[in-house]
């Protein structure tokens, strides 16, 4: 094809980013304005369950559309996306991965909304902004997911207290200022005293985020001509709500960011 005089506009202006080989790619997208938006649509304080699991669905769409992403974890209107290592996802094109990623992500949350908000219209555009990490080695990668877990848990205890003291009718201010300069043990002891609840007994998808990854389940394919079942390992999309700080869940799931499981 000849090129037009206008071409050099391409040639010496347009960039591309690609992100640096051999390294874990992360692209979190992060609801916009989700305050507002979490009040105009009701969503019930602190956690709105359909709201969560409706991001869920997102990320879980997000896994079966691009098979290069090896595991997700949400939290409140975030989401984390990793990609694994070796990936050609775009020629690793940073523009493209993020605006895809962050494109596909909110087209899924406006189709899924009336699966989980039947009675609730979709009055605002919802929106997210999108970011582009990279994490050179496994233990980078942990770390960036426990920073996550770690920031889920401390917003949530605290959101968890703040809005049980408004909803036992002490003013925001009030509940503020009750929670000012409270730790952990503090938290846990406001709970148990003032409305009788632990809060491990919360919901862990509250306590914990969720995380979506391809597990490895053993289904039955058929029987054999004895009458006995043939099962074989196959990877499902699941979601689940684990604590994914400590080492049990990635010694038990080793294969998740070990083993190439994007065919
Ligand atoms: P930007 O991300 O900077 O645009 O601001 P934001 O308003 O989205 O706030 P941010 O991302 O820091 O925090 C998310 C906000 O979304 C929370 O502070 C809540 O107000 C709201 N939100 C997220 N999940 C829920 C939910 O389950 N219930 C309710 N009531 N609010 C939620
Ligand atoms: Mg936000």
């Amino acid at each position: 094809m000849a090129n037009s005089e206008y071409e050099y506009v391409k040639r010496e202006f347009e960039f591309d980013r690609r992100l640096p080989a051999s390294n874990w790619i992360v692209v979190r997208i992060d609801g916009c304005h989700f305050h507002r938006f979490s009040k105009i649509h009701a969503f019930e304080k602190p956690n709105d369950e359909n709201a969560l699991r409706l991001m869920n669905a997102c990320a879980t769409s997000m896994l079966e559309k691009f098979p290069d992403i090896v595991f997700a974890y949400g939290v409140s209107d975030e989401y984390s996306f990793v990609f694994r290592e070796e990936t050609e996802f775009y020629q690793r094109r940073e523009s493209k991965i993020l605006s895809i990623c962050v494109s596909y992500f909110t087209s899924v949350y406006g189709m899924k909304w009336k699966d989980f908000f039947p009675n609730k219209d979709l009055r605002e555009p919802p929106y997210f902004d999108g970011r582009v990490v990279c994490y050179p080695n496994m233990k980078t990668i942990h770390d960036y997911l426990a920073w996550r877990q770690v920031d889920c848990h401390i917003n949530n205890h605290y959101n968890t207290c703040f809005w049980m003291l408004v909803k036992s009718g002490k003013t925001e201010k009030e509940a503020q200022q009750t929670l000012k300069g409270t730790f952990s043990e503090d938290k846990n002891e406001l709970l148990s005293q003032q409305f009788q609840v632990n809060y491990e007994d919360e919901p862990a998808m509250f306590r914990k985020g969720s995380s979506v990854y391809r597990d490895k389940v053993e289904t039955k394919v058929k029987t054999d001509d004895y009458g006995n079942p043939i099962k074989r390992i196959r990877l499902a999309i699941t979601v689940s709500n684990l604590d994914i700080i400590g080492p049990e869940f990635w010694g038990k799931h080793q294969y998740i960011l070990q083993e190439d499981m994007s065919m």
